[in-house]
């Protein structure tokens, strides 16, 4: 297991990198593992079922035995020359998740259960469980200091406050929904306190990550610096 290769990639909400790890995945041939995905699971989960976030080991105990399946689904056998149709569809407990996991609400809840050590500890295993040949792509927070300390690459993700709520913004604003942007503003700095400040496995870049500022740059400047490294490094 330890010789199959790993780029972690961490940085706090909005800094890109749920696009960029996409594209470098798929540009590799590597898993991805969406580490907050896990997170975001156990936060809607415990909410569906009636879990008290003040009771951390009933919650940890959840996340220890989370039912969940990531499955990839659809034809690979699109149009000639078309990229394959396959998208990535989740399962929690035999029921498809939806757009759900991916509101402000739930990721305010993933982050006030990840700050749960025993919850982090659950976790854990099934993290690493995600490195299979040829190679892993880890999207997260912790993925380069607790999860993988022993990835060939590390990169850490960043952009200022301001640009990750107007990115946030304009994501919303391009699914027609209407966001405010000093209240989503508000949410990007109490998220980033609450991940960052936590004792266990904070957010913060590997001594050894190579931090990306991606507040100037676009996605395929970011993608084509990411592939840079690993060439390096792989
Ligand atoms: O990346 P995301 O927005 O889906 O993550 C949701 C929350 O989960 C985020 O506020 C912090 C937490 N998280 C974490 O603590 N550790 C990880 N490896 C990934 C996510």
């Amino acid at each position: 297991m330890q010789d199959i290769p790993v780029l972690t990639v961490d940085g706090p909400s909005g800094s890109g990198k749920g696009t960029i790890v996409q594209h470098v995945a798929q540009k590799l041939g590597w898993h991805l593992l969406d580490s907050g995905a896990l997170y975001r699971l156990v936060a809607f989960g415990s909410q569906n079922n009636h879990l008290s976030f003040d009771d951390e080991a009933s919650i940890a105990d959840y996340a220890a035995n989370l039912d969940v399946e990531f499955k990839l689904v659809g034809s690979d056998s699109a149009q000639p020359g078309m990229a394959d149709a396959k998208e990535l569809q989740i399962i929690l407990e035999g029921q498809v998740v939806g757009p759900e996991l991916r509101t402000e609400t739930t990721g305010n809840a993933a982050s006030i259960v990840a700050a749960m050590p025993a919850v982090r500890e659950a976790l854990l295993q099934r993290q690493r469980d995600f490195r299979q040949a040829p190679g892993l792509v880890a999207d997260g927070r912790d993925m380069g200091t607790t999860i993988f300390p022993d990835a060939g690459a590390k990169i850490y993700l960043t952009a200022s406050a301001e640009e990750r709520a107007q990115r946030r913004y304009k994501q919303l604003k391009d699914k027609g929904i209407s966001g405010n942007l000093a209240a989503l503003l508000k949410d990007i700095n109490e998220r980033d306190e609450r991940d960052s400040q936590r004792t266990a496995s904070p957010l913060k870049p590997a001594e050894d990550a190579v931090i990306i500022d991606t507040s100037n740059l676009s996605i395929e400047q970011v993608v084509e610096q990411v592939l840079a490294i690993c060439e390096q490094k792989f």
